[in-house]
């Protein structure tokens, strides 16, 4: 509970890991003995200001996702994805039964999201409904035109990466969903539909250098020294 909210964890579990080239979804993968989509559900469920996590699943993978999941008692539905990932994230979000909640939407596939970062998400969502956290770019940013020269450089001071847990009012991101609903382009994020809506403005907050999206096997190098800091 947040504000006399529920709070709602929705976790994406429905891709097939294409860039991630295993036999299996890369949330499925097992780093440090256990999957990638364990430990953010470990985080959740444990989480002081969680009530329930509803799970999107891989339609091919629901039984195993569904016996990871088992263990979680705060684990309310385990749903099915979509094709894409904007498709996958109104599943999740059409499922959720209490209306007055807030939502966290979660790539399952970043399994270091911290209980820092949920409660600051949620101290920050009253204002304008929709929060995300961001991180600045280390690196040089340009604008790369499609013969691939370079067509500009970007400030680095107004240019950010984003990452999940996104947390929504869940009016608004019903709302964005609901005029999603048979467009079928695939968005990157929760927050750039909410945008492109013109729902209301979102708010960022910083993100966490930890909290790495799993994405192609060198990520993998990276991620066995953050998992030994769990004792599971
Ligand atoms: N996702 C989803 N449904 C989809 C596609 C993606 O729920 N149809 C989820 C993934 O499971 C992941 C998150 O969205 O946790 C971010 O997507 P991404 O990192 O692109 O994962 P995949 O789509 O699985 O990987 P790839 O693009 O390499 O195939
Ligand atoms: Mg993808």
């Amino acid at each position: 509970m947040y504000n006399d909210r529920q709070v709602i964890a929705i976790v994406l579990a429905g891709g097939k890991g294409q860039r991630f080239g295993k036999d299996i979804p890369k949330q499925l993968y097992e780093l440090n003995g256990h999957p990638i989509i364990y430990y953010s559900l470990k985080v959740f469920n444990s989480d002081h200001f969680i009530d329930e996590i509803i799970v999107v699943s891989n339609k091919e993978y629901l039984e195993a996702t569904r016996n990871i999941c088992n263990i979680f008692h705060k684990v309310s539905d385990v749903v099915v994805g979509g094709e894409t990932r904007s498709l996958s994230s109104m599943n999740g979000v059409m499922s959720v039964r209490n209306l007055n909640s807030y939502v966290l939407i979660h790539d399952s596939a970043r399994p270091f999201v911290t209980n820092e970062l949920i409660r600051q998400l949620l101290s920050n969502v009253e204002e304008t409904g929709a929060v995300i956290p961001v991180l600045r770019s280390v690196d040089t940013l340009v604008e790369v035109r499609s013969d691939r020269y370079v067509a500009n450089t970007l400030d680095r001071n107004s240019v950010f990466r984003v990452q999940t847990p996104q947390c929504f009012k869940y009016e608004v991101i019903f709302e964005a969903y609901r005029r999603y609903l048979g467009k079928f382009v695939d968005l990157p994020d929760d927050s750039s539909l909410v945008i492109k809506e013109g729902i209301s403005r979102v708010k960022t907050i910083e993100g966490d250098e930890r909290n790495i999206k799993i994405t192609t096997q060198e990520d993998i190098l990276i991620s066995i020294n953050f998992s030994s800091f769990y004792s599971f």
